[in-house]
Formats: C-alpha cells, sequence, structure tokens
C-alpha cells in the first residue's frame, strides 16, 4: 500500500505559540523555484500562520527567514548563495533564525558547503521533510541548536498540511509528487525522490473546498501529472478508487479519470495542469480534456528537443515525428486546443543540424507560450558526465535566435486576437495600474482593461483591441 500519513503540525505550531507567548512574529520566505516549490511554500506559511506568525515582504524586519530553494539550474544556486551573504548581517544584528528547504538541500555537496561556509544557517530541511518544519523550528528556537532534518527516501504522501494561499481567484493543488523518467539532464528525480499519488478523494476534498472558499481556478501540479497513479499500479497496488464527488459515484484510476472527477467540482471555472510528459499522453486523457466542460483547452507538452537525436541522449522516449504526431492528434480530436512548451537549447552534443530540428517544430506547432532554457550542468546527472558539452558562447547564440523567433511568432498570435472576443477570467487588479484590471485567457494569454473591481473571480468576454509583446488590451462592454 502507499504510504500515506496524516501530519502531526498542530501538536508543533501550539508549542510554538506557547513558546513566543501569544507574542505575533514576523516571517520572510523567498521561493525560488517552480509551482511545485510555491506550493510547498504555502504549506509552510499554513503551518506559519498556525504557530502565530506573520508574513512580511521586508526581510530587515523578519524573526525568522526562510529560503524554498530550487537546484533545477545553477543561476538558483548563486541567488542562494548571494542572498545568504546579505542575510548573515540580520543574524549578526538581530538573532533571527534562518532557514534553508527545499530541493537544494537533497544535494550533499551543497548543505555541507552551507554547514561549512554558512555557519550561522539554524535549520536545514529537505524535500521529505516539509511537514516537520514546525517541530525543527520548536527546536531551533528552544533548544538554539542547528538543524539538520534531511531524508534521502524515495518520499511519502502527507495529508493535513494547511496550506495558506495569498491569490483568493487562483490555487495550485499537487496531485502527485516526485519523478521516475530521468531525463538525462534533470536532477529533480534526486531531489524529489520517486513518484508517488495521493489518493483522489483527499485531492477532490481539497478542490471541492477551494470551490466553496470562492476560487475560480486551479492548477494540477506534478513532474509528471499524466502518470499520474501509474507507478502504483506498476507495483501492483490496487488503484480503482471509489469516489464521491458531488454527491456522484465515480472511480478514478488514472490521471484521465482525475481529470473527469475534477471535472464535476461546482463553482471551479477552469481546470490546469503541469506537466504532463508526452510519452505518457494516452487516448483517454485527450478524451477527458475533449469532454471536460472546464479543463483548460491549452496543454503545456514540454518538447525540450526538437531532435530526435537528443531526444535519445535526453532518454525523452520519444522522437521528432512522436512529437508532431501526438500534437496533431490532439489538435484533430480538440480542433481549438493550443500548446505552450518548455525547451533546452545546448544539451551535450547539439548541433547546429539538431537546433534547426528543434526551430522547426516550434514553427509546425505555433505555441502559445515557449520557456526557453539554456542547458545547465547539474552534479550528479548522466549528461553532466557527457564529453561532448556545447561551449558557452554557442549555446547563447542558440538561445537568442530560437527567442527570436519565439518573439515573432507571438507578435503575429497576438496580433491575431485583435477585434476578436475573448473569454477572459478576471484575476485582480494589474501591478502597475490600480486602475487597470488583469484577466487571462483559456490559452493563458494576459489581457489588461478598464473595469469595475467587482468584475474580479467573474469570466467575462472582452473584445481585444490592441496587442502588446507580454499582453493584449481589450475593452468590457457588458451591454
Ligand atoms: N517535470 C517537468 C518539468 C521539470 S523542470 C517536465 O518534465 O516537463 C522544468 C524545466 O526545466 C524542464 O522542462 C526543462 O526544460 C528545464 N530543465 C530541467 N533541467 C534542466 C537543466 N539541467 N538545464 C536547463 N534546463 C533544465
Ligand atoms: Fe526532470 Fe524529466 Fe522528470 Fe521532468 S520528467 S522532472 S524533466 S526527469
Ligand atoms: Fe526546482 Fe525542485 Fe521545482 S529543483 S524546478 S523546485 S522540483
Amino acid at each position: 500500500m502507499e504510504q500515506i500519513k496524516i501530519a502531526d503540525t498542530k501538536k508543533w505550531t501550539d508549542k510554538i505559540k506557547n513558546l513566543n507567548n501569544g507574542k505575533v512574529k514576523k516571517y520572510n520566505i523567498m521561493t525560488m523555484g517552480c509551482q511545485l516549490n510555491e506550493n510547498d511554500s504555502e504549506k509552510i506559511a499554513g503551518m506559519l500562520n498556525d504557530a502565530g506568525y506573520e508574513k512580511t515582504e521586508k526581510i530587515e524586519e523578519a524573526d525568522l527567514i526562510i529560503f524554498n530553494t530550487c537546484c533545477v539550474r545553477e543561476n538558483a544556486e548563486d541567488r542562494l548563495f548571494g542572498k545568504l551573504g546579505e542575510v548573515k548581517k540580520y543574524k549578526e544584528e538581530r538573532g533571527v533564525i534562518v532557514a534553508i528547504g527545499g530541493c537544494m538541500m537533497q544535494e550533499k555537496h551543497i548543505t555541507q558547503k552551507i554547514k561549512e561556509s554558512y555557519k550561522f544557517v539554524d535549520i536545514l530541511f529537505g524535500t521529505h521533510t516539509l511537514e516537520q518544519f514546525p517541530k525543527d523550528l520548536y527546536e531551533a528556537i528552544k533548544e538554539k541548536k542547528k538543524i539538520e532534518d534531511i531524508l534521502d527516501v524515495d518520499g511519502i504522501v502527507f495529508e493535513g498540511v494547511p496550506v495558506y494561499r495569498e491569490d483568493k481567484i487562483k490555487a495550485s493543488v499537487t496531485i502527485m509528487n516526485g519523478c521516475n523518467n530521468f531525463c538525462t539532464y534533470c536532477i529533480v528525480p534526486y531531489v524529489r525522490g520517486r513518484e508517488r499519488s495521493r489518493n483522489p478523494q483527499d485531492i477532490i476534498n481539497e478542490v471541492q473546498t477551494l470551490a466553496e472558499q470562492g476560487y475560480k481556478e486551479i492548477t494540477l501540479l506534478g513532474q509528471n501529472v499524466n502518470s499520474y497513479l501509474v507507478y502504483q499500479k506498476q507495483k501492483g497496488e490496487n488503484v480503482d478508487f471509489k469516489v464521491v464527488v458531488n454527491s456522484k459515484e465515480m472511480v478514478v484510476n488514472s490521471f484521465a479519470t482525475l481529470l473527469t472527477a475534477l471535472d464535476e467540482i461546482e463553482g471551479i471555472e477552469r481546470i490546469r495542469f503541469i506537466s504532463p510528459h508526452p510519452k505518457d499522453f494516452t487516448d483517454d486523457v485527450i478524451d477527458a480534456i475533449k469532454n471536460a466542460k472546464h479543463v483548460c483547452k491549452l496543454i503545456h507538452l514540454p518538447l525540450q528537443s526538437g531532435s530526435t537525436k537528443i531526444l535519445k541522449e535526453m532518454n525523452r522516449k520519444y522522437t521528432k515525428q512522436d512529437y508532431l504526431d501526438l500534437a496533431k492528434k490532439i489538435k484533430e480530436q480538440i480542433p481549438e486546443i493550443t500548446f505552450s512548451t518548455d525547451i533546452i537549447v545546448g544539451f551535450p552534443g547539439e548541433t547546429e543540424e539538431d537546433f534547426e530540428d528543434t526551430l522547426d517544430v516550434v514553427k509546425q506547432v505555433k505555441f502559445e507560450q515557449v520557456f526557453m532554457f539554456i542547458y545547465s550542468r547539474r552534479l550528479g546527472t548522466v549528461a553532466d558526465k557527457m564529453d561532448n558539452q556545447v561551449p558557452e558562447d554557442i549555446k547563447h547564440k542558440r538561445f537568442d535566435k530560437l527567442k527570436k523567433l519565439v518573439e515573432d511568432e507571438i507578435e503575429v498570435q497576438n496580433k491575431n486576437y485583435v477585434g476578436k472576443e475573448v473569454e477572459i477570467l478576471v484575476e485582480g487588479e494589474s501591478k502597475n495600474n490600480k486602475n487597470i484590471l488583469t484577466g487571462r485567457t483559456e490559452s493563458n494569454k494576459i489581457v489588461n482593461f478598464e473595469g469595475s473591481k467587482d468584475l474580479i473571480g467573474k469570466l467575462i468576454k472582452i473584445k481585444i483591441v490592441s496587442d502588446h509583446m507580454w499582453y493584449l488590451y481589450g475593452i468590457y462592454d457588458n451591454i
């Protein structure tokens, strides 16, 4: 049986409250990674709320400073060490508690470096011990000792950890943790453990609660969401879960059936998910998206490279043609579908010809959004040991070329929106201008417009009147 544990965070958060004598303490958290990492920060925030802490954006007034780290690319490390240098003075001046958690803490060479060079850090906690953070914090304050709470295990599913979300319209919900794919460039399987899926009823209950709280959009998170429950099935576990959603009995035994079940929840207008893996994109998932009323017709389908040779070296388990065929098949089934993707340039052994294949797929698929990354060597991965690393200047040249192509395509796409009416979910006030509201189309394009604040949280029709690189501008006319 899958190991599911109910976290006992309350016991420790109560103890911290007593220790602080009811005084409200402040914490500052820096989230450095992906949406899973952000969702973990929302859990840390949930636990700290219970412990009587209040969030502050001002690091200089915090009693507790937390870094929730990422290690997927090298720049994340540079950022952490830069910030730690800054924080040292707060430790010396005011004795703040400094805690570092997240993926980077699962790398021994990093924790070693912190213990040697940043001795003032109080707590190190890893990805498998997140729910023990209140216990670690309690011990660090009470016993004034250095805590290292890091496990090197496959992982357990924890339920019952409180989540505090700042956004009141859109919420992320982690449905599975870990990864079994071992793409040769990627550190994630080493720091997040093996795939483990949450029980579908727990996910349904969480989404139902979010709907009751007024949330309109949810994003299901996992490193490989379309292998939800697959690993349990491979291990011979019974994964036919009988669930109740909206008073209806259903069976959830796959990602497709989970989508179908969540689609039943009243009040949730939009369901998104990241990321599916092209190799696991089975027909039942396509059908589920097609038949669902609320699943957005935008699929984030990570390509990584357009070259079959490089894809093989990356251990992605599909070819250029497989990817193109899959995109075509989905488009035939669901004509209104759009795609977004992730691409890495400069993987070891990538030639100009390989890179041209990547550009070719970008031209053929016409993505709504492309997240582009320069290949970054990660210690312990297979690709790091490859001896045909691409020189930095070539990587950068290719990156710039890809970026130019993507931007040119997005410009054309955005122009096509002008004059059209689109449906958007209004998310709130624009960050830069309080008089402007902002929302997103189903295809995730940002749309800014003038309107009254009571539109926030509503799905409305907007006429697009002008296009810009990163957003569209529209007019709302409710008559
Ligand atoms: N599980 C997801 C994403 C994981 S990390 C997936 O498979 O799509 C997010 C993105 O970071 C990846 O899609 C990849 O494009 C990029 N990435 C991962 N490792 C990298 C590395 N070593 N160098 C550069 N980019 C990397
Ligand atoms: Fe990394 Fe590949 Fe797993 Fe995504 S699927 S997390 S890229 S190993
Ligand atoms: Fe980074 Fe960990 Fe996410 S390495 S990308 S924070 S899973």
